[in-house]
């Protein structure tokens, strides 16, 4: 077996254009345009990469965007004081903080400071509340873009086992909602489960988010699954999954590569969000 491409790329373009006549539509009737602010603080190399990739997606579709980049030195208390400035700002609809942040910060108390309406990702309390009764809610970018992905396939996801190996608030928790929502038998995987490769045996629907490069090798996975590879690691230069991309596509039917399958859904994942804040708050 072979598996087909789910290309993260070419579906975000697909995505984007409508996120783009939406934006128009927003200028013309309602004179809003979608405002995002992010946040960044440290040095952290690959955090940088993001956001400007985060800007420049902001660009391309015609939303208003602000970067703050906060040296390391910056006190938690100082950055408080920058998100309830964004929370009072007009201009701004949707609020990021780039995770993770330098040592020493309390990352569910600086989430818990945006606005639930502002929180474009999804991390507030209030947000994965209500994200867990099924209520209407802002859900995290990568495990909305992952859901997106497995739904692309066009498989029925009812009744399927989906597997996910790691349970980080970003991905792995957020992600086993959501597939629970659509009616898929869930198991959590982590550093500490027992029979690991056997719980991965069984998926039907993988969800690699370890962030270990190439942790899932090629015999491990199901005849026929479903292979979203949320893992993005440096290995000499090259960006790499979490997932053995060249054994895997022999086993899967399905298969994200790495660069160009979770990566662009997460950004555009997060320009939805964004015009959703900006159309609630204008509505
Ligand atoms: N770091 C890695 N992924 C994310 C994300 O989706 N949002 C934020 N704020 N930080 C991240």
């Amino acid at each position: 077996m072979s598996a087909k491409i789910l290309d993260g790329k070419k579906i975000s373009q697909e995505i984007v254009e409508n996120i783009m006549n939406e934006v128009t539509r927003l200028e013309k009737n309602h004179k809003i345009i979608p405002g995002l602010a992010v946040v960044i603080v440290g040095d952290d190399e690959a955090s940088h990469v993001y956001v400007s990739m985060k800007e420049k997606a902001c660009k391309k579709v015609g939303f208003y965007s602000e970067a703050h980049r906060l040296t390391k030195e910056t006190t938690q208390d100082e950055l408080l004081d920058l998100i309830n400035q964004l929370n009072h700002n007009d201009k701004i609809h949707g609020i990021l903080v780039q995770l993770p942040l330098p040592e020493g910060f309390d990352e569910n108390l600086i989430n818990s400071h945006i606005l639930p309406s502002k929180d474009i990702d999804g991390f507030h309390a209030i947000n994965t509340g209500k994200m867990l009764l099924g209520e209407d809610s802002f859900v995290p970018c990568t495990p909305k873009g992952i859901v997106e992905l497995v739904k692309r396939t066009g498989e029925d996801i009812t009744g399927k086992h989906a597997v996910i190996v790691g349970r980080s608030n970003i991905v792995g928790k957020p992600a086993a909602i959501l597939l629970l929502k659509e009616n898929a038998t869930v198991t959590v995987c982590h550093s500490k489960t027992k029979d690991l490769q056997n719980h991965i045996k069984m998926a039907d629907i993988l969800v690699a988010a370890v962030g270990v490069p190439e942790f899932i090798k090629g015999e491990m996975i199901k005849e026929g699954a479903i292979v979203i590879d949320a893992g993005t690691r440096k290995v000499e230069g090259k960006l790499v999954g979490d997932v053995n991309y060249e054994e895997a596509e022999r086993v899967a039917s399905w298969i994200t590569p790495v660069p160009g399958g979770v990566g662009p859904m997460t950004i555009t994942m997060l320009l939805e969000n964004t015009l959703k804040a900006a159309k609630m708050q204008c509505e």
